[in-house]
């Protein structure tokens, strides 16, 4: 079946002033169902691309195209249209309780009290959080912390859920619970982009890299073909003994 893209991004550039063009010419599309690793050095320009994706950020020019609709000049409807989980996943806490936290979305968007219950439901099993509903979030571990927040982005169901280096300040376990939401978000068909640098713990389940330096695209393409020059733009290439693993192994999963 031809898979048919949900996200796309074209000539979109973004500057603060007249000198500082953070992001330049940037175009790439996202197929429904694509897990996309977004990489590139600090200051690349991948969480001021997310931000404007989701509308936080307005573009100066280019377009940006959702299902098909030109969602470029209407911010709102974007924000509504991709979930965005922050790299400091606690500034989207804002329940008393874990189960609080999650509802908190639904009730702000009117959304029937049956169909509440039903997405609360799938989020909780999906990200394991059912032993945690009443627990406050501040006493939540990170992995904790960071399942949290990406349950209360799902649960407002966006067409497309990004995630800003989801990996940041979590230790081994943390990492694994995150990546085993990710696998399992995937394998549902859900459309993801993750911006890491960490690209060792979950390239092996990406369907393309994006490479971003200085703002620009360096390249779209399948992860093997991007790791070839990742190094040429800071980030490093996985190696054992100093031979690049093979892409198929970059999982901190098993
Ligand atoms: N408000 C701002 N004013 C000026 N420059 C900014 C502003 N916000 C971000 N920048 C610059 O934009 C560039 C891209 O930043 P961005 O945060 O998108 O990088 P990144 O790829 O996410 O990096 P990291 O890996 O460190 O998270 C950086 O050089 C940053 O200094
Ligand atoms: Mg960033």
């Amino acid at each position: 079946m031809q898979k048919k893209p949900v996200l796309e991004v074209e000539h979109l550039s973004f500057s603060i002033g007249k000198e500082h063009h953070l992001l330049r010419d940037i175009s790439f599309s996202i197929n429904q169902g694509d897990f996309i690793v977004l990489s590139g050095k600090n200051g690349a320009g991948k969480s001021i691309l997310m931000r404007c994706l989701k509308g936080l950020l307005q573009p100066d020019a280019g377009s940006i195209t959702i299902d098909g609709q030109d969602l470029t000049g209407r911010p709102k409807k974007r924000n509504r249209s991709i979930g965005l989980v922050f790299q400091d996943a606690d500034t989207q806490l804002v329940g008393q309780t874990v189960e609080r936290d999650i509802l908190f979305g639904l009730e702000n968007l009117n959304i029937p009290p049956k169909e509440r219950t039903v997405r609360m439901q799938q989020v909780i099993r999906l990200l394991g959080l059912a032993p945690l509903l009443h627990q406050r979030p501040r006493t939540l571990s990170g992995g904790e912390r960071r399942r949290l927040a990406i349950a209360g982005v799902l649960v407002m169901q966006p067409q497309v859920i990004m995630l800003d280096e989801p990996f940041a300040n979590l230790d081994y376990p943390g990492i694994v619970q995150v990546l085993e939401s990710l696998v399992e978000l995937k394998k549902q068909g859900t459309t993801i982009l993750v911006a890491t640098h960490e690209i060792e713990k979950l390239l092996a389940y990406a369907d393309s890299m994006l490479l971003l330096d200085a703002g620009r695209v360096v390249t779209q393409a399948p992860p093997q073909e991007v790791l070839e020059i990742v190094e040429e733009f800071g980030v490093r290439r996985p190696r054992f003994h100093g031979k690049p693993i093979p892409v198929g192994d970059l999982t901190w999963l098993k």
